[in-house]
């Protein structure tokens, strides 16, 4: 059984979702073992308190740099030795330090087609910028985390249509639920039965 390590920072809908597929046995040979959170009012947290899931807060403002923050992060992470670790909608940087210790086991759920509206946007602020730009297919991308950012080996990406009555918010809320909630879970189950392998940079997924 893997053991997952799930990093949140606000709703938690996607920890929610990969609740959910491990309950229903949608994902297979994997169980969450901590719930990280980088904000002590998330509703993440109380989403995996009800699943009765361990939950920790790193909050970024108990430390004086980002360079501490980071240095406790990893000792937690290695604490908990986890198998897999999730970004579920983490908003702090992961140090090349923890990419490095955990090469090839972690991922990342982007809301946007990567390489497109990715790197320095996040959250709300990706959905906007697909609106401004007027691109008629939108989606998400989970990917393995590298050093840079969202900028690691695709995993899977799914797209849905944007429509022309569509703000911030609608969009966002039908990324998570036609794509988001999907393709993480489906990610998660890959990589827990070993399906995954990277060469030169691109995922194989082996059935
Ligand atoms: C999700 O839309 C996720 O893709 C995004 O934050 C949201 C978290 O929602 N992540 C990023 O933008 C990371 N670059 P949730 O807390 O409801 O799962």
């Amino acid at each position: 059984m893997k053991k997952i390590v799930v990093l949140v920072s606000g709703a938690g809908t996607n920890l929610k979702a990969l609740i959910k597929a491990i309950e229903k046995n949608k994902i297979k040979n994997g169980e969450i073992s901590l719930v990280i959170s980088s904000n002590e009012k998330a509703s993440a947290l109380a989403i995996a308190k009800e699943h009765k899931i361990k939950t920790l807060v790193i909050s970024r403002k108990n430390f004086n740099s980002k360079e501490d923050y980071q240095a406790e992060l990893f000792l937690k992470l290695k604490e908990e030795n986890p198998n897999l670790i999730v970004l579920a909608g983490f908003l702090q940087v992961i140090s090349k330090e923890i990419v490095d210790f955990f090469e090839n086991k972690i991922i990342n759920i982007h809301p946007s087609l990567i390489p497109s509206f990715c790197g320095d946007v996040y959250g709300i602020k990706v959905h906007e910028a697909v609106l401004k730009k007027g691109v008629k297919l939108t989606g998400a991308t989970v990917h393995f985390v590298n050093e840079k950012a969202d900028d690691g080996p695709i995993i899977l990406q799914k797209s849905i249509k944007v429509k022309e009555t569509d703000t911030p918010e609608t969009l966002q809320d039908r990324v998570k639920k036609k794509v988001e909630w999907k393709i993480l879970p489906k990610s998660v189950n890959l990589f827990c039965l070993d399906k995954i392998s990277i060469k030169n940079n691109k995922t194989f997924i082996n059935n």
